[in-house]
């Protein structure tokens, strides 16, 4: 039997790890992103690309049925696309707010309700990729730490009411990865390296997660050996969070 799941941000970074573990653990992939480097993805009729921007109403519709049409079934959701934000709050406008969780937290629900009732009939999983910004305050991150606050509160949500009709929802929480997510706010910086010291210094392992670490934990989530596990939010963040 082979699994089917549906990947979003999956052109770059830790959603282009996550479809190439699950590949590589038998899974069958529809792909989605904004970017057309997702098409690189395709091989061998594994991977399904979906060039298609999230906040679409109509693109979660589209994606899961995109993964039942060619697939037959699915096994799990992978709730990873989102958009960075450093900004202090007075200058963050209604657009920069609007704009964040449009991107950030709708289409996470609306893919959630569109994959649910599929993953019933398979006692499948959804894994949202969350972040520290989501679990403690950051300086500077208010409209992005509030949208990883309500993917966490949306995961634990998820997981209650959907426990009793067998599906796991669960999230990671990363501390920084060592993708360009933050790299473009950081070279906004009037010192890029000394604005990199300070974020590796918080970090007791004292560096980045590698992107492949976080799709590591996903994929740990949504494996069998997870089946006792609903409604966590696992920290890979380096010790961040437990300082
Ligand atoms: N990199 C970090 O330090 C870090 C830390 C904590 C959490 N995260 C989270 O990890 C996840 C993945 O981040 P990453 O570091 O791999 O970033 P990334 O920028 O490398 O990848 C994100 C992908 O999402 C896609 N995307 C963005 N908006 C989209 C839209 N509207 N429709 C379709 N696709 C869209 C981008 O095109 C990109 O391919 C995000 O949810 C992010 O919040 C990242």
């Amino acid at each position: 039997m082979e699994l089917s799941a549906v990947v979003t941000g999956a052109a770059r970074g830790i959603g282009r790890e996550v479809v190439e573990q699950l590949s590589a653990a038998g899974y069958r992939v529809v792909a989605v992103d904004l970017s057309p480097e997702v098409n690189d993805l395709a091989k061998a009729g594994a991977v399904v690309p979906l060039v298609a921007d999230v906040t679409a109403p109509g693109t979660p519709a589209a994606a899961i049925g995109r993964a039942i049409d060619e697939f037959g079934r699915l096994d799990l959701l992978v709730n990873n696309a989102a958009r960075f934000l450093r900004r202090p709050v007075l200058e963050t406008t209604d657009d920069d707010f609007d704009a964040l969780f449009a991107t950030n937290v709708r289409p996470a629900f609306r893919f959630a309700r569109a994959a649910l009732p599929h993953l019933a009939e398979t006692r499948g999983s959804i894994v949202n990729t969350a972040s520290i910004s989501g679990l403690v305050g950051i300086a500077n991150q208010s409209v992005y730490a509030m949208t990883k606050g309500a993917v966490v509160q949306l995961t634990r949500q998820l997981a209650v009411e959907w426990a009793g009709r067998g599906v796991r929802v669960n999230a990671v929480a990363p501390g920084a990865v060592d993708t360009g997510f933050m790299d473009e706010a950081r070279a906004a910086d009037p010192d890029p390296a000394a604005s990199l010291a300070v974020t590796l210094a918080n970090h007791p392992i004292g560096r980045m997660s590698a992107p492949g670490e976080v799709a590591r934990a996903i994929v740990f989530l949504a494996a069998p050996e997870s089946a006792g596990i609903t409604g966590t939010i696992l920290s890979v963040d380096g010790g961040y969070v437990a300082r």
